[in-house]
């Protein structure tokens, strides 16, 4: 694991987008990350994010002066039908995350992310006390990734419109 590395989390704004299409159609994120990546389907999606009219809040990642991918962090309360489904509690934060530059995947980086992601700004809301992930099972580089950022295994389970389980995994507030 780097011991140097200096991450940071802005804001998303629409000048990221050529940068999330992008990153969107590497082999490495889009493999697991398959939203769709033409600009009119970013901004349907990542738009009212940026509005505050969605409540998901997403952040670039940066690495010292690098744009290099990114996370995004909500209330498992905004989706209580897949919360019920998966067995997660409702008040815990979720994120989901990607390293969009395929030069940076697989370095240590992944878990040092989300430990400063985490320490920075989730926690320092105190009314979180828990983040609860659903990475797939096969994405191995997802799983170590949160595991190695102090992630337990909680449940796996499959979601009613999906071909492969989901490893519920929960960090609690130490
Ligand atoms: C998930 C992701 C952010 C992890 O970032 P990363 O910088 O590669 O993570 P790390 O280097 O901290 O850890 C990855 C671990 O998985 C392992 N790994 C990576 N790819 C692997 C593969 N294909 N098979 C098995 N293990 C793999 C690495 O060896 C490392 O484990 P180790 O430290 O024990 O050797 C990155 O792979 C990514 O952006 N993936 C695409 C998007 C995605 O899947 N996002 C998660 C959905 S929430």
């Amino acid at each position: 694991m780097p011991t140097d590395v200096a991450v940071s989390f802005r804001s998303l704004a629409r000048e990221d987008f050529p940068n999330i299409q992008r990153w969107l159609r590497t082999q490495h994120v889009g493999r697991w990350w398959r939203d769709p990546s033409d600009l009119d389907s970013i901004e349907a999606h990542y738009g009212p994010c940026i509005d505050r009219t969605d409540p998901t809040r997403v952040y670039i990642i940066g690495l010292d002066a690098r744009d290099i991918g990114l996370i995004q962090s909500y209330r498992w309360v905004s989706s209580p039908a897949q919360a019920e489904a998966l067995g997660i509690d409702v008040n815990d934060a979720g994120l989901d995350f990607f390293v969009g530059e395929a030069d940076l995947v697989g370095r240590g980086l992944g878990s040092e992310i989300l430990r400063a992601f985490i320490g920075q700004l989730l926690f320092a809301d105190w009314t979180i006390g828990g983040v609860t992930v659903e990475p797939e099972v096969e994405n191995t580089a997802s799983l170590r990734a949160f595991e190695k950022a102090g992630f337990k295994p909680i449940a796996r389970k499959r979601l009613a419109d999906e071909t492969s389980d989901r490893q519920v995994m929960r960090l609690a507030r130490g």
